[in-house]
């Protein structure tokens, strides 16, 4: 992702190519762009150099992106058609498709994508017999839905047989479970080890749970693709500030999905991991548009509807260029016109907005099997990363500033104390 500097740079920076590029994938479900709304006017730094707004830039883009797609039939609007027609799966016929966590919200929604294309489903649930797991199976036509018992995490041959037994004739998997723990403070003080002992904790769920269920997945040898969804975060470095927030306050989350994510591309399986930004559960909200990028591009995270990451999964699991791919997927409230403000800190300017272009795998609109057509395969390794570090600096300096303002308070209280 590349700065915008100088307004004279702005058209100099490559964004023709991106017009074109972007012209392509857009049609189909591409949005019309919004009406400009008011935003921070330009600035200029100690030098005199005119630095653009985030509407000179957004202006610019439009105007190269209208000219771009001039000859391409009109985009249907955003806000009067949210919800295109749902895309062909490309389905061969014998599929049957494990989805793991498909009682949840997300898995639901797959569930019953799939169901209503004519691929078969088994649902491994850690109860069957719950409200949301019947429920689901009831409303999916006829057949198309079976109901499994399994738990990622059950220990020893009771564990592994279940998960074998769930994987019995299974053509893909998808894997869109996830633990969401709260950080304890008996954690910080490394208390009762819950990295190992607690099967709510992520490494249990996120990292062990996802390891084996690959290799069982590797084992049955007529799975085809193995998908996982994980989060955007995932992607970030450790040092960014939403990634030591969630390491912190969710039990090293990202940490252990990265490791979980490296599990699935060990296993052998070809693989497709869907990294979604923040959930909503509402259908996307009018005017809206979806972001999906692949590999290690940055989609600017933005809350995005469920319908739409399921869609992402359902259509990604069946895509072959999206076999062996990592998918970002994100929404934005308008149209961003390939542009996202990001905040940025330099000497002269102290902490500032800087308006930064979409990378170039980014793409933006309401077709989201149009925009997966541009997804390529992960070019080289998925690094493990160090997050423990960024999250200790970040723990100290908070009990650091508590102390701080605890012993304010104390000097305070007894100045008033001695008057
Ligand atoms: N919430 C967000 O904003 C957010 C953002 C990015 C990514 N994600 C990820 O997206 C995925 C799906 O999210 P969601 O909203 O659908 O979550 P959800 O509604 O909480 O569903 C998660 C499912 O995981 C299953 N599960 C939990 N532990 C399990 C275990 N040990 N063995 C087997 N299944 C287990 C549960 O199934 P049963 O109870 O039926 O067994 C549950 O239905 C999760 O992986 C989550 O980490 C979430």
């Amino acid at each position: 992702m590349a700065a915008i500097a100088p307004v004279a740079a702005v058209p100099a920076r490559g964004l023709p190519r991106r017009a074109s590029s972007r012209a392509s994938a857009v049609p189909a479900g591409g949005v019309r762009l919004a009406p400009p709304h008011p935003r921070t006017s330009s600035l200029r730094d100690r030098g005199g150099t005119r630095y653009p707004s985030y509407d000179d830039v957004r202006r610019s883009v439009r105007t190269m992106r209208f000219a771009a797609a001039s000859d391409a039939p009109t985009p249907p609007d955003a806000a009067a058609d949210p919800a295109p027609t749902p895309a062909r799966l490309d389905l061969e016929g014998d599929e049957l498709v494990l989805v793991v966590g498909g009682a949840g919200r997300v898995g639901a929604r797959v569930v019953r994508r799939l169901a209503s294309a004519g691929a078969r489903c088994r649902v491994l649930t850690r109860d069957p017999s719950s409200k949301a797991a019947t429920a689901l199976r009831d409303a999916c036509p006829p057949g198309t839905v079976e109901l499994a018992r399994g738990d990622v995490t059950e220990p020893g041959t009771n564990g592994d047989a279940a998960l074998a037994a769930a994987l019995v004739g299974c053509t893909h998997v998808v894997a869109c479970f996830g633990a969401q723990r709260i950080s304890k403070i008996g954690d910080i003080l490394g208390l009762g080890a819950p990295e190992t002992n607690d099967v709510t904790h992520p490494a249990a769920v996120n990292f062990r749970g996802v390891a084996r269920l690959a290799t069982a997945a590797a084992d049955a040898g007529t799975v085809r693709r193995f998908v996982r969804v994980t989060g955007m975060s995932v992607g970030y470095h450790p040092a960014d500030p939403i990634a030591v927030l969630l390491n912190a306050v969710l039990s090293m989350t990202i940490k252990w999905q990265l490791r979980g994510e490296r599990a699935v591309r060990a296993c052998g399986v070809p693989y497709t991991v869907v990294r979604p930004g923040n959930l909503l559960d509402t259908p996307r909200p009018p005017g809206s548009v979806v972001l999906v990028g692949h590999g290690d591009a940055k989609v600017p995270a933005g809350k995005v509807s469920r319908d739409d990451v399921a869609e992402v999964i359902s259509v990604a699991t069946f895509a072959k260029n999206c076999q062996n791919a990592t998918v970002g997927v994100a929404g934005a409230p308008a149209p961003t016109g390939g542009i996202a403000s990001q905040m940025a800190w330099d000497p002269a300017r102290g902490m500032h907005y800087v308006a930064m272009e979409h990378e170039e795998c980014v793409r933006e609109g309401v077709d989201v099997a149009a925009m997966l057509e541009g997804v390529e395969a992960d070019v080289g390794e998925l690094r493990e990363r160090r997050h423990f570090p960024f999250v200790a600096a970040f723990v100290a300096a908070l009990f650091g500033a508590a102390t701080l303002a605890t012993a304010g308070l104390v000097a305070a209280a007894r100045a008033l104390l001695k008057l």
